[in-house]
């Protein structure tokens, strides 16, 4: 870990120059950081001239379930303020805008809105929740106008867009700004102590592996009303979830739960996979419904992964590995366990796991930035896992075996062809 000075400010000295306002809120942050997390241990009102001065300013961009959800648990927190909201369309930013009271003048839309809002001074951190196909572009953008970023998995839907994100984690760490990947298992106690003892040997030697990621459909009404109208790039939008472009199909944009477990787990990238999948769904858009992969996996570590998003009558995102010694079985939202003959581990069920990891993380987020911890952990592993889904969703396309340089030196990059729509 970098060890940084509370005193250390969070931006350059050419940043400095730039927006003087600003840094001297975000000093003011840094410096206050051990009062600020002393602060929310009272009660709200003893606190509140303190508080109001010494909270963080973000930006909520991309206002529909997941953003407005999580905006509000970013409030709840105390130690934030939702003071700007950005979405394609009017009708969400408003939506957004009036649940936590931003006022007019501090709502943005159209697709490059996010340009103009990163020009409030007062924004101290963007909470990116957009379609997938948006965050490199967008995590980029805050990160080059000085402020922390907070971003939905996957953070991109190609190669490129991983690899932008790659660059705007280590910019981050080199202008002392923080970059956090919101992926709730990694930062669940009961995770981290069963992936902490695989790693120390508790099952042996790895030897093959299972992930999982079965469901229902969803997305069906935004879809219905694509369906009446498939000529409008809008509707396209708002059904994002069913464009394998704007998505990155369901295996990089649901999926990668289950793989991202599974690459954390085994500790590496695979080096090769083989696929298939199809649709079976009558939908509307272009994404598969269901995948099969065999990743392959440095020292003969197989990892079979299969996934559907349609259906009736099972829904589980799991990831087993078999060791030598002994399992790791998985369950997000259920039971997380180490099987073994001498110290077997219980880590209990994860019920409320979907809540329960954005709250850590957001408070995690709130701590980082305030001690001035810039090492931004999260950034590494989310680019593996994400290019871990990207290489099994080429080798299913393409019904072959892809190995992982072939995909890094094709760096493919997909354009969703957003001509004509509002900038
Ligand atoms: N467990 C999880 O970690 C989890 C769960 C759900 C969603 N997500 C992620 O959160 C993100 C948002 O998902 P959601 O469920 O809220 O979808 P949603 O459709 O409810 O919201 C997406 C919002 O983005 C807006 N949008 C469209 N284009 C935009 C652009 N260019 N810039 C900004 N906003 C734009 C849409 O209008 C919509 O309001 C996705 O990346 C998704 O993968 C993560």
């Amino acid at each position: 870990m970098i060890e940084i000075s509370p005193n250390q400010t969070n931006a350059s000295p050419a940043q400095n120059a730039e927006n003087p306002s600003s840094l001297s809120r975000r000093q003011f942050l840094a410096q206050t950081g051990a009062a600020v997390v002393a602060c929310s241990l009272v009660q709200p009102g003893q606190v509140k001239g303190a508080e109001a001065n010494s909270k963080i300013n973000v930006a909520l961009l991309g206002c529909g379930g997941r953003g407005q959800w999580i905006a509000d648990l970013f409030q709840k927190h105390g130690g934030y303020q939702v003071s700007a909201v950005y979405d394609y369309f009017q009708d969400k930013v408003d939506a957004a805008g009036q649940r936590f009271q931003v006022e007019v003048g501090r709502r943005y839309t159209g697709l490059k809105g996010y340009l103009r809002l990163l020009e409030q001074k007062t924004v101290d951190a963007v909470i990116i929740q957009s379609p997938p196909y948006f965050h490199p572009e967008q995590a980029a953008a805050a990160v080059e106008a000085g402020r922390h970023v907070y971003v939905a998995k996957p953070i991109a839907v190609d190669v490129p867009g991983c690899m932008t994100i790659e660059e705007s984690g280590a910019k981050a760490t080199a202008k002392k700004l923080c970059f956090l990947v919101d992926f709730q298992t990694r930062a669940m106690p009961a995770y981290q102590e069963a992936v902490k003892r695989v790693h120390r040997g508790d099952i042996g030697r790895i030897i093959s592996g299972e992930a999982t990621y079965q469901t229902g459909a969803i997305f069906q009404q935004v879809d219905a009303q694509y369906r009446k109208n498939p000529q409008s790039s809008e509707a396209r939008l708002r059904a994002w979830g069913t464009d394998r472009v704007l998505s990155g199909d369901i295996i990089t944009e649901q999926n990668i739960h289950a793989l991202d477990v599974a690459a954390w787990i085994l500790n590496a990238a695979p080096l090769s996979a083989y696929g298939h999948g199809g649709r079976a769904r009558e939908y509307f858009g272009s994404c598969w419904d269901h995948f099969a992969v065999i990743y392959y996996y440095p020292n003969n570590v197989l990892l079979s992964f299969s996934s559907k998003q349609v259906g009736f009558g099972w829904d589980d995102i799991q990831c087993r590995v078999y060791g030598s010694e002994g399992t790791i079985d998985t369950h997000y939202g259920g039971k997380v366990t180490v099987a073994n003959r001498e110290e077997p581990y219980n880590g209990g069920e994860t019920k409320a796991i979907y809540q329960e990891g954005a709250v850590r993380n957001i408070a995690a987020f709130h701590e980082q930035i305030v001690q001035g911890d810039h090492t931004n952990a999260t950034v590494a592993p989310s680019v593996r896992s994400n290019l871990t889904t990207i290489l099994g969703r080429t080798a299913a396309y393409r019904r072959a075996e892809v190995t992982w340089d072939q995909m890094i030196q094709a760096n493919e990059k997909w354009d969703a062809d957003l001509k004509g729509m509002q900038a």
